[in-house]
């Protein structure tokens, strides 16, 4: 797809080059924690930019102009992040690191870690602002770019991308009894999570 065709017109281009600026430092954090350790954050690191369709398709749903601007200004997830870690207390870490980066701003924090949601969702969101040496939309070069960062345990992540899929399958018969069982379910796994965690701190003082 060319530039004139995308909905990120000729940013499509640079977006790549954005997430590495934004990736890497993160990436790099957890390799120094590894090292100062002997333990890394995370297991996982995944991103995406939102594909086109996606994105035309969101700002429709929010009755948003389909332009380049409103995918980069007004939407925030064009570029997502996710992060996967064994840990819980490992998530916070993250977190305070994250908040901690000069060149990030935190426009917008969601803890359904501690909150989760009433269907059993749970991870920690935040959008975050990032400053990176490459033009943005409004002219501004360094330019500021938005990206969402979702913190999971590998158990939660499993427990999402499962109920994800359920999301899309229209026709399930016994919808109510799978949706209180993926509910129950999420409650053990966060309880999981919970025993895993203790059982780490006991080995660490040893
Ligand atoms: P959007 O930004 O439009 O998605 O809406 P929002 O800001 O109200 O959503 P929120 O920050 O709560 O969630 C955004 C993303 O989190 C979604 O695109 C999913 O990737 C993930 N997510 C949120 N809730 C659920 C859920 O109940 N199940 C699963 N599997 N994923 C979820
Ligand atoms: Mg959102």
């Amino acid at each position: 797809m060319n530039s004139e065709e995308s909905i990120y017109g000729h940013y499509i281009d640079i977006l790549p080059e954005v997430m590495d600026a934004i990736v890497k430092p993160i990436i790099r954090f957890n390799e120094e924690t590894e090292k100062e350790t002997g333990h890394g954050l995370y297991n996982h690191l995944l991103y995406r930019i939102k594909s086109d369709a996606s994105m035309r398709e969101k700002l429709e749903k929010r009755g948003l102009p389909v332009t380049t601007e409103s995918a980069l200004k007004k939407v925030h997830d064009a570029l997502g992040i996710r992060i996967i870690a064994g840990y819980v207390d490992d998530i916070y870490v993250m977190i305070g690191h994250l908040r901690s980066l000069p060149s990030c701003r935190v426009v917008e924090e969601k803890d359904y870690i501690r909150n989760s949601k009433p269907n059993g969702y749970r991870s920690y969101h935040m959008i975050l602002e990032f400053t990176v040496p490459f033009e943005d939309v409004s002219g501004n070069d360094p330019g500021h770019y938005f990206a969402e960062i979702q913190l999971r345990t590998i158990a939660m992540d499993s427990w999402a991308s499962l109920e994800h899929e359920l999301k899309y399958k229209h026709q399930i018969g016994n919808e109510k009894m799978i949706v209180s069982e993926l509910k129950r379910v999420a409650d053990e796994l966060a309880s999981c999570d919970l025993s895993m965690q203790t059982i780490r701190d006991l080995i660490r003082q040893e």
